[in-house]
Order: structure tokens, then sequence, then C-alpha cells
């Protein structure tokens, strides 16, 4: 980059050594002007030393927002949830519908039990309260064979299944599975 004025040589010497004067490029200097200028601007605005709230109140608060635009699906139906779902048509009707899907092979087509343990009587491993169930049909029983739902099917599929399999209770189907678990009144 040639220079505006010629280099000139400047008047010291130091052990027999001369320097020319050469001053930078002005694009160089505004450059370097320009940087110290975002230097200050940046330091108020962005790690939240001045007027910004700073990178990590900024990431905080778009996470937040992000959140609030996606909210999670709600695992864990309340027992009241549950209550009113058992004496809705239509989600026992879906229920029906995921025990047809996934469970049938296991538990058949009647709940009647063939791997998997008799649904319908009133013999019970792991309680037979509608959140009891929610809880063995969401967590499953892996070591045993049963998978877990939770992670397989829709919330809503999950709560409907629950109430379906509640409502199987005392259907006698014919040649049922051997009772497994503890009796518990209906
Ligand atoms: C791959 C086979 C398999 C499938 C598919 C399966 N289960 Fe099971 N299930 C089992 C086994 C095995 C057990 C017994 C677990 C134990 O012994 O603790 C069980 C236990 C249960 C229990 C607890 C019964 C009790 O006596 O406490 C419920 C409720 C249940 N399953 C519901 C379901 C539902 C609902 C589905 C479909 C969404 C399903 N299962 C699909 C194998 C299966």
């Amino acid at each position: 980059m040639a220079a505006d004025k010629p280099s000139q040589l400047i008047e010291h010497t130091y052990d027999g050594i001369q320097e020319y004067d050469n001053p930078l490029p002005r694009w160089w200097v505004y450059l370097f002007y320009a940087t110290i200028i975002f230097s200050v601007l940046y330091a108020f605005n962005v790690p939240g030393i001045g007027v910004g709230k700073g990178r990590v109140a900024n990431y905080d608060a778009d996470v937040a927002a992000w959140k609030a635009a996606h909210p999670e699906p709600v695992g864990g139906a309340t027992p009241e949830e549950l209550a009113a779902l058992a004496s809705s048509p239509t989600a026992l009707a879906l229920g029906k519908q995921v025990y047809a899907t996934n469970c049938v092979p296991c538990h058949r087509a009647d709940g009647g039990g063939s791997i998997g343990p008799n649904l319908t009587d009133t013999y019970w491993i792991h309680g037979a309260t509608l959140s009891e169930i929610y809880k063995t049909v969401s967590d499953g029983v892996l070591a045993k064979g049963m998978p877990n739902w939770g992670k397989l099917l829709k919330p809503e599929q999950v709560n409907a299944v629950t109430v379906y399999v509640a409502s199987l209770k005392g259907t006698n189907p014919p040649s049922p599975k051997a009772p497994e678990g503890v009796p518990i009144a209906p």
C-alpha cells in the first residue's frame, strides 16, 4: 500500500540505526479506531456490565421463551384426570384401539393374559387403582418383559389405555391365565 507522503527518516539514531517514519495506511487506522469504539459498545451492552442484560441473561430469556412456546408433554396424569377419563367414551374408545395395537400379543385381546398377566381378574402384581395401573403401563416392568409405554406412546394414549385396562376388570373372559399377584377387592 503506497503511503500518502514520502517516508521520512526519523532524527534519532540508536546504535547507529535510523528508522523511517512509516505511517500506517488511513484505512487501517480507522479500522483500529472502529474496533475500539465497538469494544466499548460491546462491553456495555453484551456481557451485562452496562445497559444490556448480558449474554447469560439473554440466553436464559431465549430459552424461557422457547420453553413457553413448546410446553413439555404432560407426563403423569393426576388421579382426578384419570378418574374423569374412566367415564369418557372417547377415552375408552381410544384406549381400546391402543390396547388392540400394542397389548394384545402379551395380554390377549380380551385381557385374559398370556405372556403378561390376566388384567380382568382381582389379582394384581402392581396394584389396581387407576394411578397404579397408569404407573405400571407408563414405566413398564422391563425386567419382566412389560415395556415402558410412557416412552413409546403419546401421553393421551397412555392415559386412555390405562382407563381401558381398568374397565376390563371383572369381564371374566374364557380360559383366563391363572391369577398372579395379590387379590385386591374390586
Ligand atoms: C411384550 C409383552 C407385553 C406387552 C406388549 C404388554 N405387556 Fe403388560 N405386562 C407384561 C408382563 C410380562 C407383565 C408382568 C410384569 C411383572 O411380572 O411384574 C405385564 C404387566 C402388566 C400390568 C400389571 C398387571 C398387574 O398384575 O399388576 C398391566 C396393567 C399391563 N401389563 C398393561 C399393559 C398394557 C396397557 C399394554 C399395552 C399398552 C401392555 N401391558 C403390553 C408384558 C407385556
